[in-house]
């Protein structure tokens, strides 16, 4: 259950606060951009209403902040690629987990399987779907409902509160995923996963079909930023030594190819999906959430990566950059 007196509390200090102005204006600015289109690989996805438009944060002490439809529901797709990887580090550690899965950014769309060959040990990373499978099928549990328990329940330390499988977009990806049938068929040709793939897919296809709202993605990314703990229930997520892992794998591999021009110009470990969510992460500070299905050609939300610009640029968020306004204006 949700904290609903605490939140109530936190939103009203968090009223009218200049972080609060920044983000509405911030929304107001993007409000009106139109470009990009809707997924329509998948036939549920293509159901989203291109308007639909969120911004959310949440702050390492727990501060949230939410703007237009950052409450409307949808499904995590790729978003959810990161915190399965976390869940099988804490389940098998390091060296396990390398065997199966690279952290080498490929350039490449994510749904790519071109560059799966006999030479390749594994695939290249954990963000693309050939790497999200193989992290799926290392998740272990007795049978595939307690495997969907058990991302499930990963998933909800993250947010904090109960979450869901959208279990019509679930049968749509299934009856319709030939590709990461194909990329699943190719790995286990190469020896790169377990037989049981139908059981793997069905998995991965659960995790990506997981109902959040972008005041979720805020809470999930801010407690990658509280070093795995959620800031509003204080229930750990992940171990904390495994932050590092999977920062890094966004920060090198989340927006796809585009990752290297999100590192430069944003510079925030992030993560995207075709339901048009990105978060992106300022470690120690606050997790950011975007919701918004117009898509690039790169499968990225259009809004989401012009939002995160801004925020990066008018904040000095960035990574590397020398300072933070973020501090002040959140009266710190
Ligand atoms: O594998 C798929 O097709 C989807 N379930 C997830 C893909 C996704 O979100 C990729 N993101 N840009």
């Amino acid at each position: 259950m949700r904290d609903d007196l605490g939140m109530l509390v936190r939103d009203m200090k968090a009223v009218g606060s200049p972080f609060r102005q920044y983000l509405n204006r911030l929304y107001e600015r993007h409000r009106g951009n139109t470009e990009g289109a809707v997924a329509t690989y998948i036939p549920e996805l293509a159901r989203a209403n291109p308007q639909w438009f969120g911004v959310a944060a949440m702050t390492v002490d727990g501060q949230q902040f939410g703007v237009g439809d950052s409450q409307q529901p949808f499904t995590i797709q790729s978003v959810s690629k990161p915190f399965v990887f976390g869940q099988a580090l804490s389940e098998h550690g390091r060296a396990k987990v390398a065997q199966r899965v690279g952290v080498e950014p490929l350039g490449e769309a994510f749904n790519s399987y071109i560059k799966l060959d006999a030479n390749s040990k594994r695939p290249h990373n954990p963000m693309v779907n050939a790497g999200a499978i193989a992290t799926a099928g290392l998740i272990t549990g007795a049978d595939p409902t307690l495997r969907l328990r058990k991302l499930l329940t990963m998933f909800e330390a993250f947010a904090g509160h109960p979450l869901n499988v959208d279990v019509g977009v679930f049968v749509s990806e299934k009856t319709t995923g030939h590709r990461n049938r194909a990329i699943a068929h190719l790995m286990l040709n190469f020896g790169m996963i377990e037989p049981d793939i139908d059981q793997t897919l069905d998995l991965y296809f659960q995790q990506c079909s997981v109902l959040v709202t972008a005041q979720d993605l805020a809470a999930m990314a801010a407690t990658l930023a509280n070093h795995g703990v959620n800031p509003v229930t204080g229930v750990r997520a992940i171990p904390e030594d495994y932050i590092r892992d999977v920062l890094s794998v966004m920060y090198t591999c989340g927006m796809y190819d585009y990752a290297g021009e999100w590192a430069y110009t944003v510079g925030l470990p992030a993560k995207s999906g075709v339901s048009g969510g990105v978060i992106a992460v300022v470690p120690g500070k606050l997790g950011i959430a975007v919701f918004s299905p117009l898509l690039d050609v790169k499968g990225n939300s259009v809004r989401g990566i012009k939002v995160c610009e801004d925020m990066s640029a008018d904040l000095g968020l960035h990574t590397f950059a020398p300072t933070s306004k973020l501090d002040e204006l959140l009266g710190k």
